[in-house]
Protein backbone atom coordinates (compact mmCIF):
# COMPACT_ATOMS: atom_id res chain seq x y z
CA UNK A 1 0.00 0.00 0.00
CA UNK A 2 1.25 3.44 -0.71
CA UNK A 3 2.62 5.70 2.04
CA UNK A 4 0.30 8.15 3.08
CA UNK A 5 1.14 11.85 3.64
CA UNK A 6 -1.47 12.54 6.06
CA UNK A 7 -3.27 10.24 8.48
CA UNK A 8 -6.23 10.95 10.80
CA UNK A 9 -7.72 8.49 13.28
CA UNK A 10 -10.62 8.32 16.21
CA UNK A 11 -10.62 12.73 15.86
CA UNK A 12 -14.02 13.94 17.56
CA UNK A 13 -14.91 17.60 18.20
CA UNK A 14 -17.54 18.38 20.89
CA UNK A 15 -19.38 21.90 20.20
CA UNK A 16 -22.58 22.72 23.00
CA UNK A 17 -24.99 20.33 22.32
CA UNK A 18 -23.51 18.82 19.24
CA UNK A 19 -21.19 16.32 18.66
CA UNK A 20 -19.67 17.51 15.17
CA UNK A 21 -17.23 14.54 14.87
CA UNK A 22 -17.50 11.15 16.55
CA UNK A 23 -14.40 8.98 15.93
CA UNK A 24 -13.69 10.27 12.35
CA UNK A 25 -10.90 8.79 9.99
CA UNK A 26 -8.98 10.08 6.95
CA UNK A 27 -6.09 8.85 5.11
CA UNK A 28 -4.42 10.89 2.16
CA UNK A 29 -2.39 9.94 -0.35
CA UNK A 30 0.45 11.75 -2.26
CA UNK A 31 -1.03 12.64 -5.62
CA UNK A 32 -4.38 11.94 -5.41
CA UNK A 33 -7.64 13.95 -5.17
CA UNK A 34 -9.06 12.55 -1.93
CA UNK A 35 -13.32 13.22 -1.79
CA UNK A 36 -14.84 14.61 1.92
CA UNK A 37 -18.41 14.06 1.27
CA UNK A 38 -21.67 13.90 3.33
CA UNK A 39 -25.38 16.06 4.14
CA UNK A 40 -24.83 19.39 5.43
CA UNK A 41 -24.01 19.64 8.98
CA UNK A 42 -22.28 16.31 8.34
CA UNK A 43 -19.20 17.39 10.09
CA UNK A 44 -16.43 17.86 6.92
CA UNK A 45 -15.63 21.62 7.43
CA UNK A 46 -14.96 20.71 11.30
CA UNK A 47 -12.51 17.92 10.01
CA UNK A 48 -11.00 20.03 8.19
CA UNK A 49 -10.67 22.87 10.47
CA UNK A 50 -9.24 20.25 13.16
CA UNK A 51 -7.00 19.16 10.95
CA UNK A 52 -5.52 22.52 9.77
CA UNK A 53 -5.25 23.89 13.65
CA UNK A 54 -8.03 26.35 13.05
CA UNK A 55 -10.05 24.16 15.89
CA UNK A 56 -8.89 22.00 18.62
CA UNK A 57 -10.13 18.68 18.85
CA UNK A 58 -11.62 17.16 21.88
CA UNK A 59 -8.97 16.81 24.59
CA UNK A 60 -7.61 13.26 24.57
CA UNK A 61 -8.91 11.99 21.55
CA UNK A 62 -7.84 10.62 18.11
CA UNK A 63 -4.22 11.17 16.34
CA UNK A 64 -2.93 12.94 13.55
CA UNK A 65 -0.02 11.90 11.45
CA UNK A 66 1.87 14.22 9.29
CA UNK A 67 4.99 13.19 6.83
CA UNK A 68 5.56 10.62 9.33
CA UNK A 69 5.73 12.48 12.48
CA UNK A 70 2.66 12.72 15.18
CA UNK A 71 1.41 15.91 14.86
CA UNK A 72 -1.38 17.91 16.46
CA UNK A 73 -1.31 21.88 14.71
CA UNK A 74 -2.60 24.91 17.14
CA UNK A 75 -3.29 27.44 14.42
CA UNK A 76 -3.37 27.37 10.49
CA UNK A 77 -0.48 29.07 9.51
CA UNK A 78 1.75 26.51 12.01
CA UNK A 79 -0.26 23.70 9.86
CA UNK A 80 0.61 26.16 6.58
CA UNK A 81 4.36 26.38 7.70
CA UNK A 82 4.62 22.87 7.71
CA UNK A 83 3.26 22.06 4.64
CA UNK A 84 -0.71 22.17 4.56
CA UNK A 85 -2.12 24.61 2.81
CA UNK A 86 -6.62 25.14 2.85
CA UNK A 87 -9.14 26.91 1.60
CA UNK A 88 -11.80 27.18 3.81
CA UNK A 89 -15.23 27.48 2.85
CA UNK A 90 -15.77 30.79 3.88
CA UNK A 91 -13.49 32.63 1.66
CA UNK A 92 -11.38 34.41 4.11
CA UNK A 93 -9.37 37.13 2.16
CA UNK A 94 -9.33 40.68 2.77
CA UNK A 95 -11.57 42.61 0.30
CA UNK A 96 -9.42 46.02 0.55
CA UNK A 97 -6.24 45.15 -0.35
CA UNK A 98 -5.27 44.27 -3.65
CA UNK A 99 -5.44 41.25 -5.69
CA UNK A 100 -1.30 40.69 -5.32
CA UNK A 101 -1.03 41.43 -1.25
CA UNK A 102 -4.03 39.02 -0.91
CA UNK A 103 -2.22 36.10 -3.45
CA UNK A 104 1.08 36.86 -0.89
CA UNK A 105 0.19 37.98 2.67
CA UNK A 106 2.39 36.47 5.57
CA UNK A 107 4.81 35.17 2.30
CA UNK A 108 5.99 38.09 0.11
CA UNK A 109 9.07 38.48 -1.60
CA UNK A 110 11.02 40.11 0.32
CA UNK A 111 14.88 41.49 -0.14
CA UNK A 112 16.16 43.07 3.13
CA UNK A 113 13.15 42.84 5.06
CA UNK A 114 11.24 45.24 2.44
CA UNK A 115 8.60 44.03 0.20
CA UNK A 116 9.36 43.96 -3.18
CA UNK A 117 5.80 45.24 -4.41
CA UNK A 118 6.96 44.47 -8.50
CA UNK A 119 8.26 41.08 -7.90
CA UNK A 120 5.21 40.52 -5.84
CA UNK A 121 2.95 41.92 -8.74
CA UNK A 122 4.60 39.47 -11.43
CA UNK A 123 4.37 36.80 -9.48
CA UNK A 124 0.64 37.02 -9.16
CA UNK A 125 -0.04 38.00 -12.50
CA UNK A 126 1.71 34.32 -13.52
CA UNK A 127 0.09 32.61 -10.70
CA UNK A 128 -3.24 33.99 -12.30
CA UNK A 129 -2.32 32.59 -15.57
CA UNK A 130 -2.71 29.12 -14.63
CA UNK A 131 -6.72 30.01 -13.69
CA UNK A 132 -7.08 31.97 -16.99
CA UNK A 133 -7.37 35.07 -15.16
CA UNK A 134 -5.89 37.64 -16.74
CA UNK A 135 -6.76 40.90 -14.17
CA UNK A 136 -5.43 44.25 -12.69
CA UNK A 137 -3.49 42.16 -10.05
CA UNK A 138 -3.13 46.07 -8.34
CA UNK A 139 -7.08 46.46 -7.71
CA UNK A 140 -8.40 45.98 -4.59
CA UNK A 141 -9.90 42.39 -4.15
CA UNK A 142 -13.55 43.63 -4.04
CA UNK A 143 -14.14 44.95 -7.33
CA UNK A 144 -13.86 41.52 -8.75
CA UNK A 145 -17.03 39.37 -8.85
CA UNK A 146 -17.09 36.80 -6.31
CA UNK A 147 -16.27 33.54 -8.83
CA UNK A 148 -12.89 35.38 -9.36
CA UNK A 149 -12.74 35.87 -5.59
CA UNK A 150 -12.96 32.10 -4.99
CA UNK A 151 -10.32 31.53 -7.57
CA UNK A 152 -7.70 33.90 -6.27
CA UNK A 153 -8.12 32.08 -2.92
CA UNK A 154 -7.34 29.22 -4.88
CA UNK A 155 -4.58 30.55 -6.15
CA UNK A 156 -3.81 31.50 -2.94
CA UNK A 157 -3.55 28.40 -1.68
CA UNK A 158 -1.74 26.19 -4.63
CA UNK A 159 1.09 29.51 -4.23
CA UNK A 160 1.93 28.12 -1.06
CA UNK A 161 3.78 25.12 -2.32
CA UNK A 162 2.28 22.59 -0.36
CA UNK A 163 2.19 18.75 -0.11
CA UNK A 164 -1.80 18.86 1.03
CA UNK A 165 -4.13 20.94 -0.46
CA UNK A 166 -7.54 21.22 1.31
CA UNK A 167 -9.81 22.80 -0.97
CA UNK A 168 -13.61 23.39 1.10
CA UNK A 169 -16.52 23.74 -1.70
CA UNK A 170 -14.33 25.38 -4.08
CA UNK A 171 -16.39 25.14 -6.89
CA UNK A 172 -19.69 26.60 -5.34
CA UNK A 173 -19.64 29.90 -7.17
CA UNK A 174 -17.77 28.96 -10.52
CA UNK A 175 -18.96 28.00 -13.88
CA UNK A 176 -18.11 25.42 -15.76
CA UNK A 177 -15.02 26.67 -17.92
CA UNK A 178 -13.55 28.34 -14.38
CA UNK A 179 -14.43 24.43 -12.59
CA UNK A 180 -12.33 22.94 -15.86
CA UNK A 181 -9.71 24.98 -15.41
CA UNK A 182 -9.39 24.76 -11.63
CA UNK A 183 -9.65 20.85 -12.25
CA UNK A 184 -6.46 21.44 -14.78
CA UNK A 185 -4.63 22.97 -12.20
CA UNK A 186 -5.64 20.56 -9.44
CA UNK A 187 -4.10 17.73 -12.05
CA UNK A 188 -0.87 19.18 -12.15
CA UNK A 189 -0.73 19.26 -8.49
CA UNK A 190 -1.88 15.51 -8.60
CA UNK A 191 0.97 15.19 -10.97
CA UNK A 192 3.71 16.75 -8.57
CA UNK A 193 2.78 14.51 -5.82
CA UNK A 194 0.22 16.65 -3.68
CA UNK A 195 -2.49 15.00 -2.11
CA UNK A 196 -5.79 16.78 -2.26
CA UNK A 197 -9.02 17.12 0.03
CA UNK A 198 -12.21 18.12 -2.39
CA UNK A 199 -15.22 19.18 -0.98
CA UNK A 200 -18.12 19.49 -2.88
CA UNK A 201 -21.90 19.03 -3.37
CA UNK A 202 -21.83 18.48 -6.89
CA UNK A 203 -21.53 14.59 -7.58
CA UNK A 204 -20.84 14.79 -11.29
CA UNK A 205 -17.22 16.62 -10.10
CA UNK A 206 -16.66 14.35 -7.77
CA UNK A 207 -16.20 11.28 -9.94
CA UNK A 208 -14.81 13.67 -12.62
CA UNK A 209 -11.93 14.92 -10.20
CA UNK A 210 -11.49 12.07 -7.46
CA UNK A 211 -9.59 9.10 -7.00
CA UNK A 212 -10.86 8.05 -3.36
CA UNK A 213 -13.85 9.25 -1.15
CA UNK A 214 -14.40 9.46 2.37
CA UNK A 215 -17.78 9.90 3.24
CA UNK A 216 -19.43 11.27 6.98
CA UNK A 217 -22.48 11.13 8.29
CA UNK A 218 -23.42 12.54 11.39
CA UNK A 219 -20.31 13.26 12.56
CA UNK A 220 -19.31 10.12 11.92
CA UNK A 221 -17.26 8.01 9.77
CA UNK A 222 -18.92 5.60 6.94
CA UNK A 223 -16.89 4.41 4.49
CA UNK A 224 -13.57 4.60 2.52
CA UNK A 225 -14.26 4.21 -1.43
CA UNK A 226 -12.37 4.10 -4.53
CA UNK A 227 -14.30 6.25 -6.54
CA UNK A 228 -14.07 4.44 -9.82
CA UNK A 229 -15.17 1.29 -7.67
CA UNK A 230 -18.35 2.94 -6.25
CA UNK A 231 -21.69 3.14 -8.03
CA UNK A 232 -23.39 6.52 -7.56
CA UNK A 233 -26.53 5.28 -5.88
CA UNK A 234 -24.38 3.59 -3.42
CA UNK A 235 -22.55 6.88 -2.66
CA UNK A 236 -25.95 8.90 -2.36
CA UNK A 237 -27.08 5.76 0.26
CA UNK A 238 -23.85 5.90 1.98
CA UNK A 239 -24.29 9.91 2.70
CA UNK A 240 -28.07 10.14 3.75
CA UNK A 241 -27.99 6.82 5.27
CA UNK A 242 -31.25 6.02 3.28
CA UNK A 243 -31.93 5.60 -0.87
CA UNK A 244 -32.75 8.81 -2.51
CA UNK A 245 -35.16 7.53 -4.32
CA UNK A 246 -37.75 7.34 -1.71
CA UNK A 247 -37.01 11.14 -1.60
CA UNK A 248 -37.11 12.52 -5.05
CA UNK A 249 -40.83 13.66 -6.37
CA UNK A 250 -42.12 13.34 -9.45
CA UNK A 251 -40.04 14.79 -12.35
CA UNK A 252 -42.56 17.26 -13.79
CA UNK A 253 -43.21 20.74 -12.88
CA UNK A 254 -45.37 20.98 -10.15
CA UNK A 255 -47.38 23.77 -10.06
CA UNK A 256 -51.17 24.69 -11.17
CA UNK A 257 -50.67 24.27 -14.95
CA UNK A 258 -53.14 26.97 -15.76
CA UNK A 259 -51.20 28.62 -18.86
CA UNK A 260 -53.41 31.53 -18.30
CA UNK A 261 -52.68 32.37 -14.76
CA UNK A 262 -53.06 36.36 -14.56
CA UNK A 263 -49.92 37.90 -14.40
CA UNK A 264 -48.67 38.82 -11.04
CA UNK A 265 -45.37 40.34 -11.77
CA UNK A 266 -44.60 41.88 -15.33
CA UNK A 267 -41.01 43.58 -16.28
CA UNK A 268 -41.87 45.61 -18.96
CA UNK A 269 -38.98 46.76 -21.20
CA UNK A 270 -36.43 47.48 -18.40
CA UNK A 271 -32.98 48.64 -18.41
CA UNK A 272 -30.20 49.36 -16.29
CA UNK A 273 -27.53 51.65 -16.67
CA UNK A 274 -24.28 49.38 -17.38
CA UNK A 275 -26.55 46.16 -16.93
CA UNK A 276 -29.91 44.30 -18.23
CA UNK A 277 -31.40 45.62 -21.63
CA UNK A 278 -34.68 45.70 -22.70
CA UNK A 279 -36.01 42.97 -20.31
CA UNK A 280 -39.43 41.44 -19.86
CA UNK A 281 -40.12 38.60 -18.28
CA UNK A 282 -43.51 37.70 -16.83
CA UNK A 283 -44.53 35.55 -13.88
CA UNK A 284 -47.83 34.49 -13.40
CA UNK A 285 -49.59 33.83 -9.90
CA UNK A 286 -49.12 30.61 -8.71
CA UNK A 287 -46.45 29.81 -11.04
CA UNK A 288 -42.48 29.24 -10.74
CA UNK A 289 -40.42 30.59 -13.58
CA UNK A 290 -36.82 29.76 -14.33
CA UNK A 291 -34.19 32.03 -15.23
CA UNK A 292 -31.00 30.40 -17.25
CA UNK A 293 -27.68 31.62 -18.66
CA UNK A 294 -24.66 31.44 -18.00
CA UNK A 295 -22.32 33.92 -15.39
CA UNK A 296 -22.65 37.13 -16.23
CA UNK A 297 -25.61 36.71 -18.50
CA UNK A 298 -27.81 38.99 -16.70
CA UNK A 299 -29.49 36.90 -14.08
CA UNK A 300 -28.47 38.30 -10.89
CA UNK A 301 -29.16 41.86 -12.46
CA UNK A 302 -32.81 40.97 -13.37
CA UNK A 303 -33.20 40.23 -9.34
CA UNK A 304 -31.27 43.11 -8.04
CA UNK A 305 -33.60 45.45 -10.32
CA UNK A 306 -36.31 43.73 -8.92
CA UNK A 307 -35.57 44.09 -5.11
CA UNK A 308 -34.44 47.77 -5.67
CA UNK A 309 -30.94 47.07 -5.36
CA UNK A 310 -29.99 48.95 -8.82
CA UNK A 311 -32.23 51.27 -9.71
CA UNK A 312 -34.46 50.78 -13.51
CA UNK A 313 -33.36 53.41 -15.83
CA UNK A 314 -36.04 52.93 -18.45
CA UNK A 315 -39.06 50.73 -18.61
CA UNK A 316 -41.18 49.38 -15.91
CA UNK A 317 -42.21 47.11 -13.80
CA UNK A 318 -45.98 45.72 -12.16
CA UNK A 319 -46.64 43.55 -8.79
CA UNK A 320 -50.35 42.97 -8.65
CA UNK A 321 -51.62 45.38 -10.76
CA UNK A 322 -49.62 48.48 -8.98
CA UNK A 323 -46.52 50.10 -10.24
CA UNK A 324 -43.42 48.29 -8.38
CA UNK A 325 -40.94 51.41 -8.60
CA UNK A 326 -38.38 50.25 -5.01
CA UNK A 327 -35.51 52.33 -5.02
CA UNK A 328 -34.24 50.20 -1.84
CA UNK A 329 -34.66 46.73 -0.78
CA UNK A 330 -36.79 47.80 2.35
CA UNK A 331 -39.41 49.16 -0.25
CA UNK A 332 -39.22 46.31 -1.96
CA UNK A 333 -39.96 43.97 0.58
CA UNK A 334 -42.89 46.28 1.66
CA UNK A 335 -44.38 46.17 -1.45
CA UNK A 336 -44.40 41.88 -1.06
CA UNK A 337 -41.02 40.89 -2.90
CA UNK A 338 -38.43 38.75 -1.37
CA UNK A 339 -34.77 38.00 -2.85
CA UNK A 340 -32.74 35.19 -1.54
CA UNK A 341 -29.55 36.31 -2.77
CA UNK A 342 -26.86 33.78 -4.30
CA UNK A 343 -24.01 34.54 -2.02
CA UNK A 344 -25.10 34.13 1.54
CA UNK A 345 -21.74 35.29 3.03
CA UNK A 346 -21.76 38.21 1.59
CA UNK A 347 -25.25 39.75 1.52
CA UNK A 348 -27.06 37.54 4.00
CA UNK A 349 -25.45 36.44 7.10
CA UNK A 350 -25.03 38.36 10.38
CA UNK A 351 -22.87 35.29 11.93
CA UNK A 352 -22.90 36.39 15.56
CA UNK A 353 -26.72 36.29 15.78
CA UNK A 354 -29.04 33.95 16.53
CA UNK A 355 -30.91 31.54 13.89
CA UNK A 356 -33.82 33.26 15.70
CA UNK A 357 -33.12 36.85 15.09
CA UNK A 358 -31.78 35.80 11.36
CA UNK A 359 -35.06 34.26 10.31
CA UNK A 360 -36.99 37.41 11.44
CA UNK A 361 -35.05 40.02 10.14
CA UNK A 362 -36.92 40.36 6.75
CA UNK A 363 -40.06 40.15 8.57
CA UNK A 364 -39.49 42.72 11.44
CA UNK A 365 -37.97 45.21 8.40
CA UNK A 366 -41.32 44.61 6.52
CA UNK A 367 -43.70 45.38 9.70
CA UNK A 368 -41.63 48.22 10.20
CA UNK A 369 -39.40 48.50 13.93
CA UNK A 370 -42.81 50.54 15.56
CA UNK A 371 -44.32 46.68 15.35
CA UNK A 372 -42.10 45.04 16.94
CA UNK A 373 -41.79 41.28 16.99
CA UNK A 374 -41.59 39.67 20.10
CA UNK A 375 -39.23 36.86 20.99
CA UNK A 376 -41.94 34.64 21.67
CA UNK A 377 -43.62 35.09 18.24
CA UNK A 378 -39.57 35.10 17.09
CA UNK A 379 -39.55 31.37 18.66
CA UNK A 380 -43.00 30.32 16.93
CA UNK A 381 -41.33 31.49 13.67
CA UNK A 382 -37.80 30.13 13.86
CA UNK A 383 -39.62 26.74 15.23
CA UNK A 384 -41.89 26.46 12.41
CA UNK A 385 -39.18 26.92 9.37
CA UNK A 386 -36.70 24.56 11.27
CA UNK A 387 -39.05 21.91 11.26
CA UNK A 388 -40.83 22.55 8.02
CA UNK A 389 -36.82 23.17 6.31
CA UNK A 390 -35.23 20.76 8.44
CA UNK A 391 -32.29 22.94 9.69
CA UNK A 392 -29.95 21.20 11.51
CA UNK A 393 -29.28 22.97 14.57
CA UNK A 394 -30.41 21.70 18.59
CA UNK A 395 -32.40 24.87 18.87
CA UNK A 396 -33.08 28.28 17.55
CA UNK A 397 -30.37 30.43 19.96
CA UNK A 398 -27.48 28.85 18.08
CA UNK A 399 -25.95 31.65 16.35
CA UNK A 400 -25.96 31.35 12.48
CA UNK A 401 -22.48 31.06 12.20
CA UNK A 402 -21.83 28.04 13.90
CA UNK A 403 -24.00 26.34 11.07
CA UNK A 404 -22.87 24.26 8.45
CA UNK A 405 -22.39 26.03 4.81
CA UNK A 406 -26.09 24.29 3.73
CA UNK A 407 -27.68 24.88 6.69
CA UNK A 408 -26.56 28.62 7.17
CA UNK A 409 -28.78 29.04 3.44
CA UNK A 410 -31.88 27.07 4.28
CA UNK A 411 -32.18 29.96 7.50
CA UNK A 412 -31.21 32.59 5.04
CA UNK A 413 -34.11 30.94 2.70
CA UNK A 414 -36.61 30.74 5.87
CA UNK A 415 -35.98 34.60 6.27
CA UNK A 416 -37.86 35.46 3.55
CA UNK A 417 -40.27 32.87 3.20
CA UNK A 418 -40.99 34.18 6.56
CA UNK A 419 -42.28 38.00 4.82
CA UNK A 420 -44.52 35.76 3.30
CA UNK A 421 -43.84 37.42 0.25
CA UNK A 422 -46.01 38.06 -3.01
CA UNK A 423 -42.60 37.41 -5.39
CA UNK A 424 -40.35 35.47 -4.15
CA UNK A 425 -36.91 35.93 -6.05
CA UNK A 426 -34.32 32.96 -5.39
CA UNK A 427 -30.68 33.49 -6.91
CA UNK A 428 -29.36 29.89 -7.17
CA UNK A 429 -31.03 28.86 -4.27
CA UNK A 430 -29.73 25.03 -4.39
CA UNK A 431 -26.27 26.32 -4.30
CA UNK A 432 -23.52 24.48 -1.82
CA UNK A 433 -26.61 21.92 -0.23
CA UNK A 434 -26.58 18.91 -0.40
CA UNK A 435 -28.43 16.44 -2.44
CA UNK A 436 -31.01 15.41 0.07
CA UNK A 437 -31.56 19.15 1.01
CA UNK A 438 -31.79 20.01 -3.17
CA UNK A 439 -34.91 17.57 -2.98
CA UNK A 440 -36.16 19.03 -0.27
CA UNK A 441 -35.88 22.83 -1.90
CA UNK A 442 -38.08 21.33 -5.14
CA UNK A 443 -40.74 20.13 -2.94
CA UNK A 444 -40.76 23.52 -0.90
CA UNK A 445 -41.17 25.06 -4.68
CA UNK A 446 -43.68 23.29 -5.53
CA UNK A 447 -45.85 23.30 -2.54
CA UNK A 448 -45.11 27.37 -2.47
CA UNK A 449 -46.68 27.77 -6.10
CA UNK A 450 -49.50 25.30 -4.84
CA UNK A 451 -50.68 27.62 -2.44
CA UNK A 452 -50.55 30.72 -4.73
CA UNK A 453 -46.90 32.07 -4.19
CA UNK A 454 -44.88 33.74 -7.48
CA UNK A 455 -41.54 32.55 -8.01
CA UNK A 456 -38.63 33.61 -10.01
CA UNK A 457 -35.54 31.52 -9.88
CA UNK A 458 -32.36 31.53 -11.17
CA UNK A 459 -30.17 27.81 -11.20
CA UNK A 460 -27.34 26.85 -13.50
CA UNK A 461 -28.34 23.39 -12.54
CA UNK A 462 -31.02 22.86 -15.91
CA UNK A 463 -32.21 19.29 -14.96
CA UNK A 464 -32.99 21.10 -11.84
CA UNK A 465 -34.66 24.37 -13.21
CA UNK A 466 -36.85 22.30 -15.70
CA UNK A 467 -38.23 20.10 -13.10
CA UNK A 468 -40.09 22.68 -11.12
CA UNK A 469 -40.27 25.50 -13.37
CA UNK A 470 -43.17 26.09 -15.91
CA UNK A 471 -41.63 28.17 -17.86
CA UNK A 472 -37.69 29.11 -18.59
CA UNK A 473 -36.84 32.35 -19.95
CA UNK A 474 -32.83 32.62 -21.22
CA UNK A 475 -30.67 35.23 -20.89
CA UNK A 476 -27.32 36.39 -22.88
CA UNK A 477 -25.64 39.39 -22.91
CA UNK A 478 -27.91 40.82 -20.10
CA UNK A 479 -30.91 40.60 -22.75
CA UNK A 480 -33.39 37.83 -23.31
CA UNK A 481 -33.07 35.36 -25.93
CA UNK A 482 -35.78 33.06 -25.39
CA UNK A 483 -38.39 31.61 -23.48
CA UNK A 484 -38.94 27.89 -23.58
CA UNK A 485 -42.50 25.96 -21.86
CA UNK A 486 -44.09 22.47 -22.34
CA UNK A 487 -42.33 20.11 -24.32
CA UNK A 488 -39.46 22.59 -25.32
CA UNK A 489 -38.25 23.01 -22.08
CA UNK A 490 -35.61 20.67 -21.66
CA UNK A 491 -32.15 20.94 -19.88
CA UNK A 492 -30.89 20.17 -24.40
CA UNK A 493 -33.24 22.94 -25.13
CA UNK A 494 -31.96 25.97 -22.36
CA UNK A 495 -27.87 25.08 -23.42
CA UNK A 496 -28.79 25.73 -27.15
CA UNK A 497 -30.33 28.61 -26.30
CA UNK A 498 -27.41 29.82 -24.25
CA UNK A 499 -25.09 28.50 -26.41
CA UNK A 500 -25.82 30.05 -29.91
CA UNK A 501 -24.25 33.28 -30.81
N1 LIG B 1 -18.28 26.93 15.74
C1 LIG B 1 -19.26 26.06 15.94
N2 LIG B 1 -19.98 26.07 17.07
C2 LIG B 1 -20.97 25.20 17.29
N3 LIG B 1 -21.36 24.25 16.42
C3 LIG B 1 -20.69 24.18 15.26
C4 LIG B 1 -19.62 25.07 14.95
N4 LIG B 1 -19.13 24.76 13.72
C5 LIG B 1 -19.88 23.72 13.29
N5 LIG B 1 -20.81 23.36 14.20
C6 LIG B 1 -21.77 22.24 14.07
O1 LIG B 1 -21.07 21.08 13.72
C7 LIG B 1 -21.80 20.30 12.77
C8 LIG B 1 -20.94 20.01 11.56
O2 LIG B 1 -20.77 21.22 10.83
P1 LIG B 1 -19.82 21.35 9.56
O3 LIG B 1 -19.71 22.80 9.26
O4 LIG B 1 -18.57 20.61 9.80
O5 LIG B 1 -20.68 20.62 8.42
P2 LIG B 1 -20.35 20.39 6.87
O6 LIG B 1 -20.29 18.92 6.64
O7 LIG B 1 -19.18 21.20 6.47
O8 LIG B 1 -21.70 20.94 6.17
P3 LIG B 1 -21.96 21.84 4.83
O9 LIG B 1 -22.06 20.90 3.68
O10 LIG B 1 -23.31 22.45 5.09
O11 LIG B 1 -20.87 22.84 4.71
C9 LIG B 1 -23.06 21.09 12.47
O12 LIG B 1 -24.11 20.54 13.24
C10 LIG B 1 -22.74 22.48 12.92
O13 LIG B 1 -23.89 23.16 13.35
MG1 LIG C 1 -18.96 22.84 5.27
Amino acid sequence: MQESVLALENISKTFPGVKALQGVQLTLRAGEVHALLGENGAGKSTLVKVMTGAMRKDEGTGRMCFDGKDRDFTSPSEAQKAGISTVYQEVNLLPNLSVAQNLFLGHEPKRFALIQHSRMQQQARELLKQFKLDIDVTAPLNQFSVAVQQLIAIARGVAMKAKVLVLDEPTASLDKDEVETLFGVMEQLKSEGVAIVFISHFLDQVYRISDRITVLRNGQFIGEYITAELPRPKLIEAMLGKELQAMHGQHQPGCADSVDAPALFKMDKVCVKNSIENMDILVPKGQAIGMAGLLGSGRTEVCRAIFGVDSVASGQMQLADAPLKPQSPAEAIKAGVALCPEDRKTDGIIGPLSIRENIALALQARLGWWRYLSKAKQQALADKYIEELQIATPDAEKPIGQLSGGNQQKVILARWLATQPQLLVLDEPTRGIDIGAHAEILNLIKRLCHDGMSLLVTSSELEELVAFANKVVVLRDRRKVSELSGEDMTPQHIMQAIAEA
